[in-house]
């Protein structure tokens, strides 16, 4: 179906594969043996793709900014995954999930989630498919997204703090994992990145790959030519980042800049730039980057913005890293403050934190004013309004 892709085992590379404790291999099994013919047939990419179109309302727009083009003397283009039902890119991912989760005859979906937007994106595909749904998320982004947490126990989902380390994503998705291994026939995990055991980041590529899809036949009808010279996006565990650069990880003439969360910056100890500071591990079913002490304790990470407060990143990503298919640079809390800011005021589209630090790297390059350049706008900041109250 795509080009990019692990190998039989899931790797890419030398990062990836699936560590999990024997009492997970029936489920992750059921899922290795299952996904491909499963999403790759007829009747899955029909109602996929309807869902995707008539209901998470694709394609997303290509908008091309008059503002920031100015500004930063280049051609550049936004593109509006915040303008998905429930407001980012992780809508993409959960509706193909939960598809393939009734395939599988499953009854229970758990997930975990960090900004709150895959929980609110799967408590939706949950209320659309009518499956019960648990969402594990930690006490610290339980405070500081709480407009997402009502959200998803609007939409029938029960919230479950996680209270352990720091109490952020890295603990949501132990504990979903937990839960996992204690439910293991009927329920399905949907896990929100490109993180997690094979298959799970060549699944979730897939299914966010629509985005870097419709970039390429948006060009083509704006510019004439498929293919941007940059794509820049935010990465957490790295959905966004893998569905906008998906088709062009081939293409030599796009430079792919996938943007980590540099928190209080990468000299401190307050920071969540996984390749700038991690070393080679496993972390939750696969081995990638992770940043841990000598002796291989996980450091608790920091950013202010909850979906990048995460230790590790996808395979795929640790891949693409060192083949030096994408560049991976950070962002400071403040500098991706600072980014929404000029956003809303700018253009009038106040973006997620995650997301304004994809933005905050167009103030770190050169361009030539002929330059092609995407960045995938990947959520929106109504989440975040407590955070940004902050700084009003
Ligand atoms: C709007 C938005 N962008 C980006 C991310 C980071 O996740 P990923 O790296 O999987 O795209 C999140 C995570 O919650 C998010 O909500």
């Amino acid at each position: 179906m795509e080009q990019f892709k692990p190998d039989v085992n899931g790797f890419y590379g030398e990062f990836g594969g699936a560590f999990v404790p024997e009492m997970l291999y029936p489920n992750v099994q059921e899922l290795q043996h299952n996904y491909l013919e499963i999403i790759s047939s007829k009747s899955f990419q029909e109602e996929f793709h309807a869902l995707l179109n008539d209901y998470v309302g694709r394609p997303t727009p290509l908008y091309f900014s008059k503002n920031l083009s100015a500004q930063f003397n280049a051609q550049i283009y936004l593109k509006r995954e915040d303008l998905c039902h429930t407001g980012a890119h992780k809508i993409n991912n959960t509706i193909g999930q939960i598809l393939l989760a009734k395939r599988l005859g499953k009854q229970k979906i758990i997930a975990e989630t960090g900004a709150g937007q895959h929980g609110v994106a799967t408590a939706t595909a949950c209320a659309l498919m009518n499956m019960e749904c648990c969402i594990y998320m930690g006490d610290i982004d339980i405070a500081r997204q709480q407009p997402n947490v009502e959200r998803m126990q609007l939409l029938g989902a029960t919230v479950v703090a996680s209270t352990s380390g720091s109490k952020t994503l890295k603990d949501a998705t132990n504990d979903a994992i937990r839960a996992w291994i204690n439910n293991p026939t009927d329920t399905h995990y949907i896990i929100g990145s490109v993180v997690g055991p094979h298959p799970y980041p060549d699944m979730v590529s897939i299914f966010q790959s629509v985005i870097s899809k419709e970039i390429q036949f948006q060009l083509q009808e704006k510019i004439n030519r498929n293919y941007p010279d940059y794509v820049i996006a935010c990465v957490g565990g790295g959905s966004n980042a893998m569905g906008a650069f998906y088709h062009f990880i081939d293409n030599k003439k796009t430079t792919l800049i996938a943007v980590e969360a540099a928190g209080n910056g990468i000299q401190t100890n307050k920071t969540a730039a996984t390749i700038a500071l991690g070393k080679k591990g496993i972390i939750h079913g696969s081995k990638t980057y992770l940043i841990q002490t000598e002796d291989g304790q996980i450091i608790e990470p920091h950013s202010i913005s909850a979906g990048l407060d995460y230790p590790g990143i996808g395979p795929a990503h640790a891949y693409l890293h060192d083949s030096t298919k994408s560049s991976v640079v950070s962002i400071t809390d403040d500098e991706a403050i600072q980014a929404a800011f000029d956003l809303s005021k700018k253009e009038g589209i106040i973006p997620a934190l995650e997301t304004a630090h994809a933005l905050a790297y167009l103030h770190k390059m050169q361009f030539k004013k002929d330059d092609v350049v995407v960045v995938n706008l990947s959520g929106r900041g109504d989440k975040d309004m407590l955070t940004y109250k902050k700084y009003l």
